[in-house]
């Protein structure tokens, strides 16, 4: 746990937290609104109905307090605070997965769907395929990944998994592209051949583990680790509210150097 786990392993977990406990009892109600809400449905249901993406979609303010809850704390934010000062979040995503995803609807191609299936859609946040040829930049520099989970699951319910230590080879292969570009240049430089060679190093190296937690817990995740979320499994329990996590991927000040090299 802690600093040392991040980043050594590119994710860390933070126990039962009566705070975090507190501000998912007043948060997961009104994402359960949310998620039902039928324009908020129209805009953000994806995979035949199997996974409510939900992105920028809570009402919080900067330190995650929604309405008149509580403002988010307890260990996890005291850590993060301490590495990036004070919290400035943006509205969280509140993502919600329902039993059967991802089912093909024939939003997206039988190889992307296949990949989404067998490789849990692994992605490094932020770095988003653009146009008909899919390239990638850099388009969104989080500082971090947090995940509250809002709901208990069991394990097979679609979990977030993480490549462990693929922070450490997407960052390497980034800086060998970027670290003789003038950092202005970057969002331009399109990564897409680096990107696709670190990924495939990473599904070859880096042993994929599923990241469980409870509401109450919550995970970090590094900003360049390569994660995904797995298929729903047979036999996995949830409430019918589905899989309910809500996810925190401040920028802040957008600082690209920070987010290739950081302290950590
Ligand atoms: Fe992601």
């Amino acid at each position: 746990m802690g600093l040392e786990t991040l980043h050594k392993h590119g994710w860390t977990c933070f126990a039962q937290d009566a705070k975090i406990a507190k501000w998912v009892a007043h948060v997961q109600p009104h994402a359960a609104d949310i998620a039902l809400n039928p324009a908020h449905i129209a805009a953000w249901l994806r995979y035949g109905g199997t996974w409510f993406a939900g992105v920028n979609i809570l009402p919080n303010d900067l330190c995650g307090r929604l309405g008149t809850g509580p403002a988010l704390a307890g260990k996890a934010v005291n850590f993060l605070t301490e590495l990036h000062g004070p919290l400035a979040l943006d509205q969280a995503q509140i993502s919600v997965i329902y039993p059967g995803y991802p089912a093909h609807d024939g939003s997206e191609s039988e190889a992307a769907h296949r990949y989404r299936h067998i490789r849990c859609a692994a992605h490094v946040d932020g770095l988003r395929p653009e146009g008909p040829d899919r390239r990638r930049y850099i388009q969104e520099p989080h500082q971090f990944v947090l995940g509250i989970p809002l709901v208990a699951t069991s394990e097979q319910a679609s979990p977030m998994v993480v490549w462990q230590g693929s922070h450490h080879i997407i960052r390497a292969a980034f800086k060998s592209v970027l670290d003789t570009v003038p950092g202005a240049d970057w969002p331009r430089i399109d990564l897409t051949e680096v990107y696709h060679q670190a990924r495939k190093k990473c599904f070859e190296t880096c042993t994929r583990v599923t990241v469980l937690a409870e509401p109450g817990e919550c995970y970090v995740l590094h900003r360049l680790a390569l994660h995904g979320i797995a298929p729903w499994g047979e036999g996995a329990v949830a409430p019918t509210a589905g899989r309910m996590v809500a996810y925190f991927r401040p920028q802040n000040d957008c600082n690209l150097h920070d987010w290739l090299n950081g302290t950590y």
